[in-house]
Order: structure tokens, then C-alpha cells, then sequence
């Protein structure tokens, strides 16, 4: 990218759209992840995502939590690159943790498909060329519910053009929400605009979308998830 040379020179966004950034204090494994596992992984702005080169196809997980749901991608999709966005650092650890057995934090090998951005999504999607994924989740955003929240939400009409420019033309946007706020919500902002088609609403996770820890949280609350699929309008 024209100007970069690391994440760190790029400016982080004004508006935090995310909670805590540290939950429980971490174990001393936790830590050997984050500071072995994670360098490893991270993706280097630098180099134009050079170890994802052999992948055909480059898709952007945002906000991947505990990270089931990207390294289920990665393994049932070797010829995908995957991103996997996440700045809770106790939920990066549980991303991290099934892929190195403990000692082997720094030398362990890793999925040649599996990459980690540690920072805000946003600053990664605004160093991002034009049209670099074909595919963008969003897997139960943190749903801000009060009024004066909705700044926060991740599906944000102010966000849209910049999802639109990295997401070649036709690529899925894969999204779901459990909240009932957060789905009025999505189809609201989503009627209201033109760079995305709906084509796909449903209550049933569809086939081959793994399942996530805050789905399961949902489920066993009782709450009603809804599914959908926007692609990037030509
Ligand atoms: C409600 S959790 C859902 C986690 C996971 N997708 C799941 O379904 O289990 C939302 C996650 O998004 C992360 N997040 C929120 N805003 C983010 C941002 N701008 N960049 C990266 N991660 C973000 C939060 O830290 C949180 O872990």
C-alpha cells in the first residue's frame, strides 16, 4: 500500500465501535499465544498479503470472537485466504489456542490459509486496494441496542462505501444478528441504500456456515438469529 509500512502508521479510526479490549487477566499460555502465536499470523501491511498468495480467493471475517467460525473456514476451505479480525485479546487466545499444542506456541506449524488482524477492522479495510475480498463476514456484531449507541453498529450507512470498495463485484456479504434491535436494524439500512442486493433472509443458519459462540449463546436464550446474504452490486 502506497505510504505504509506497518499497521502502526495508520491512523486508528475516532469512533471505538467495540467494547473491552481485555476481559479476565491472562495465563501465562495466553500470553506465549499473543506474543509468539499472533506475530505469526498477523497480517503485515508491508507485503501485500504475500503468504495468502497461493489462495484463490480472500475472505474478511470481522469481529471472529473466539474464532471457531474462522478456523472452521480456513479447514473446509484451503483455497480461501482468511482474515480473521479481532481485537479482544482473551478472545484471540481462544482463536489461537486450538492451533499450536502448548509449548510449540512459536514454532508449531499453522494454517498456510489462516491470518489474524489485531487492530480495529476498519483500519485493515481502509488499507485495503479496491476490490480485494470476495467475501466479507459479520457474524453477530456487538449490537449497541440504545438509540444513542447506533454509531457503534458495524452495519452503518457511513461504513457501507467502504465495505462496497473492498468487495469485488458479486462478492457475498455474510451477516447475522440474533438481537431483534440490531435486525430492524439491518433491514432498514440495508433497504436504504444501492451498492448491495439482498439475496438471502432466513431464520435457519444456512448449509456450510460454521457455527459461532454467540449463535449458541443465543439459541440457548431463546432468541431467534436471523441469516442474511448481500452481494456487492456490479
Ligand atoms: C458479539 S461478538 C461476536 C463474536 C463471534 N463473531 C461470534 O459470533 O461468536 C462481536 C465481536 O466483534 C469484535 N469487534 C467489534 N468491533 C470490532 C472492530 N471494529 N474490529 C474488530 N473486531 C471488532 C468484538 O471485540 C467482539 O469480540
Amino acid at each position: 500500500m502506497p505510504g505504509q509500512t506497518t499497521s502502526h502508521r495508520l491512523k486508528p479510526p475516532p469512533e471505538r465501535l467495540y467494547g473491552r479490549q481485555t476481559g479476565h487477566a491472562l495465563r501465562p499460555r495466553q500470553e506465549r499465544l499473543l506474543a509468539e502465536t499472533l506475530p505469526r499470523l498477523r497480517v503485515d501491511l508491508s507485503a501485500p498479503l504475500a503468504p495468502l498468495a497461493g489462495c484463490v480467493e480472500l475472505w474478511l471475517e470481522v469481529g471472529a470472537g473466539g474464532g471457531e467460525h474462522a478456523r472452521a473456514l480456513a479447514a473446509t476451505h484451503p483455497a480461501a485466504g482468511i482474515i480473521a479480525c479481532e481485537v479482544f485479546r482473551n478472545g484471540l487466545c481462544s482463536l489461537l489456542a486450538p492451533l499450536v499444542a502448548e509449548g510449540a506456541e512459536a514454532t508449531g506449524a499453522l494454517p498456510a490459509n489462516l491470518r489474524v488482524w489485531d487492530e480495529d477492522a476498519r483500519v485493515l479495510l481502509r488499507a485495503l486496494p479496491d476490490s480485494a475480498l470476495d467475501r466479507l463476514y459479520l457474524m453477530f456484531p456487538d449490537p449497541w441496542p440504545k438509540v444513542r449507541h447506533a454509531k457503534r453498529r458495524f452495519v452503518h450507512p457511513q461504513l457501507l462505501p467502504l465495505l462496497a470498495r473492498v468487495l469485488k463485484p458479486g462478492a457475498e456479504w455474510r451477516l447475522a444478528s440474533d438481537d431483534p434491535t440490531y435486525q430492524g436494524w439491518v433491514e432498514q439500512v440495508m433497504q436504504d441504500q444501492s451498492l448491495f442486493a439482498p439475496a438471502l433472509d432466513t431464520p435457519d443458519r444456512p448449509a456450510g456456515w460454521p457455527p459461532t459462540r454467540y449463535e449458541a449463546k443465543a439459541l440457548r436464550a431463546g432468541r431467534r438469529p436471523r441469516y442474511w446474504v448481500f452481494t456487492r452490486r456490479p
